[in-house]
């Protein structure tokens, strides 16, 4: 087994702001990058920027620039969020550098001489924002499958891939390796789409100038997606430095749900055609809606990242989208949700673990505590601890980020009960010192711990507990230093803590905000002033008043309405006796159809409001007629 670990984001379009779904695998790609930093692996991570195709050529001549131009704007958005986002690539590939146009040469005359690449001729269906030749069967009434767009007839020379040729060798490959696509629910998709045969594919344009010429054919150019998935062997050292390609590749790709057959289809079969090996892995997540809804330009900073990590922080954000929603399943961005993980788990939780036990350091122990190796391990914490790391390890390895947080959670929380248990304010004030010692020494071994443990999501948090520890050193470089250290109880020595500001702060729950769907809910429930005006409301005077028999509710009332006398049979007994109401002036409705109650003919309804205490008439506040209408 090879001690390096490569993983690779999808390379972004340049004709898009960034947004949470590319900030989503990118955050999740470097939380496994950094996670194997600690195990000691060599790490290459690699994200990027595809800038070829049709979509940018259009986005660009509709702006009125050329696309380099247009690329070298928007990489610049990417790039800086990354920073923003704390995210550790190694390299950062652009498919219109000049390494990348050679591998993409190199790989296209390789495919051609084993005999893989034909020139023919292709009409299809082509979906322009999708860069995808569509067949009939594929378009959902008439649009395209994935964006709904419409799709125009593309009749054109081209280049072809013998694909059919890698139906039976790419089927067996993804039998022979259950991993090779996660989850299994996406890998059993991609199984029955190979075993329905694959078709030829076209890998070159006429119709299009930006991109990378074919060889020897230059009015051809190479097809965005032969072009973009190159880029993965490009920065590895393909062709030009093969020491650095053989140290890495393969790769685990990390990419969304939509562009998984790319991955898992496409490539390894032009892969398997170079001769080279295939992806260790491809990991597709799902994908984000926001307060409820697809993702949108008109929600605007609803999916800005980096008004998002303005106002909830960096490190905040990256836990949420890691720990909410379980990496491969779709999920929803609400700024509710956001706050309630900020509240509990990260400022409760977490933070107060932290604030907590570092003030009581300070308080009992003159700020100075020892390592439990020195001292004594508890084992009870040291087993809990055991067990967490192999199911977070496990976790981590299957890219399941949000069972893996959920174990660190856990730990927590056994920490915090450990503080509850053992009380160590009284073993302060029964001058128990020892005992006080090797709790506090165990506790912030606890705490040491969480901190490498929770690295990979929020590494500047987990900085921060280093510091107020006493470590004064950058966790990365520690772990490095002291590899034991990523156990519990095997390293010692004797820290000062220090104090710090609060890691989280607790934000106000936000009303709910209502969103259109609730809103036109709501609109149903709504009625119109005419509809209002249908209702008659008018003041009576009830002149007698009778229990209804074999009713403890109702009260039998004859009302003077200004014009005649009416009858109204009102379900206010329990709260008033038929004396009481004998003189009162009341609202009521007097356009109701007549209804028959226990036999008696009911024309009309009075009004009264209700609460947990009971019932009370609405009754005019000065005096006024009967008959006179109220509004
Ligand atoms: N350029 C191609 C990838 C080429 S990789 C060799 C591409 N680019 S993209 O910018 O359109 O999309 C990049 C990634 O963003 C995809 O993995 C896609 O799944 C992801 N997302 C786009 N919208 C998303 C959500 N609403 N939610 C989560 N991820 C989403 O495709």
């Amino acid at each position: 087994m090879k001690n390096t670990f490569y993983v690779t984001t999808p390379i972004y379009y340049v004709n898009d702001v960034p947004h949470i779904g590319h900030a989503y695998t990118t955050i999740a790609a470097d939380a496994s990058a950094r996670y194997h930093r600690l195990k000691g692996e060599k790490v290459f991570f690699l994200t990027g920027t595809d800038e070829h195709g049709q979509k940018i050529e259009k986005t660009a001549k509709s702006q009125g620039i050329e696309p380099k131009q247009l690329a070298d704007r928007v990489v610049e958005n990417f790039k800086k969020l990354w920073k923003v986002l704390n995210i550790s690539n190694d390299d950062f590939i652009r498919t219109t550098e000049k390494r990348h146009y050679e591998t993409v040469t190199y790989l296209f005359k390789k495919i051609m001489e084993n005999g893989d690449i034909y020139k023919g001729e292709y009409e299809d269906w082509y979906c322009i924002p999708c860069e995808t030749f569509l067949t009939d069967s594929q378009l959902v009434d008439g649009k395209c499958p994935e964006c709904s767009r419409a799709v125009e007839k593309l009749k054109e020379e081209s280049y072809f891939f013998r694909m059919s040729k890698y139906t039976e060798p790419l089927l067996n490959y993804i039998m022979e390796n259950p991993e090779f696509i996660y989850p299994p629910s996406r890998r059993n998709e991609i199984i029955n789409f190979v075993k329905q045969g694959l078709r030829d594919l076209s890998i070159s344009r006429t119709s299009i100038k930006w991109g990378i010429p074919v060889p020897g054919d230059e009015k051809h150019v190479i097809y965005v997606w032969f072009d973009a998935l190159t880029n993965y062997i490009t920065a590895a050292g393909y062709p030009h430095d093969m020491d650095k390609f053989n140290t890495f590749w393969p790769a685990e790709h990390f990419i969304g749900k939509d562009i998984l057959k790319f991955h898992a289809v496409y490539w390894p079969c032009f892969l398997l055609s170079a001769g080279l090996p295939l992806p260790k892995r491809v990991v597709a997540h799902g994908w984000w809606t926001v307060e409820g809804q697809k993702m949108s330009k008109s929600l605007g900073n609803a999916i800005d990242p980096f008004a998002l990590t303005e106002k909830y922080g960096v490190d905040p954000f990256r836990y949420f989208l890691l720990r909410e929603v379980p990496f491969g399943n779709d999920g929803d961005f609400s700024h509710e949700a956001m706050i309630k993980r900020i509240n509990s788990d990260l400022a409760n939780d977490l933070g107060n673990l932290v604030k907590r036990s570092v003030s009581m350091v300070e308080k009992f122990l003159n700020s100075r505590y020892e390592l439990p190796l020195n001292i004594g391990i508890h084992p009870s914490l040291a087993a809990h601890f055991e067990e967490t790391i192999k199911e977070y390890d496990n976790a981590m390895l299957d890219s399941s980020f949000s069972r893996a947080l959920e174990q660190v959670w856990n730990f927590i929380n056994i920490l915090n009960k450990f503080i509850v248990g053992t009380e160590p304010w009284a073993l302060h004030k029964n001058k128990r010192e020892e005992d006080l010692k090797l709790v506090m020494s165990n506790l912030m071994e606890g705490i040491r711990t969480t901190a490498i443990l929770i690295y990979p999501f929020m590494p500047e948090t987990a900085n921060k507990i280093f510091r107020t520890l006493g470590i004064n050193e950058d966790l990365e470089s520690y772990i490095k230093n002291n590899p034991m250290a990523r156990e519990f109880g095997k390293i010692g020595g004797t820290f000062q803590v220090v104090q710090i500001p609060d890691l989280f702060s607790r934000l106000e729950e936000e009303r709910k905000k209502v969103t259109p769907s609730e809103m036109k809910r709501e609109e149903k429930n709504l009625i119109s002033i005419e509809d209002f005006a249908k209702v008659e409301l008018k003041i009576g005077h009830v002149i007698s008043a009778e229990k209804v028999e074999k009713s403890d509710k109702l009260l039998k009332l004859t009302v003077d309405d200004g014009e005649r006398k009416r009858t109204i049979v009102a379900g206010i007994g329990k709260f008033y006796t038929p004396e009481e109401m004998i003189g009162k002036k009341i609202t009521f409705v007097s356009n109701l159809k007549p209804a028959k109650l226990m036999g008696i003919e009911s024309e009309g309804m009075i009004l009264a409001a209700s609460d947990e205490k009971g019932l009370s008439l609405v009754i005019p506040e000065k005096d006024v007629k009967a008959g006179s209408q109220v509004r």
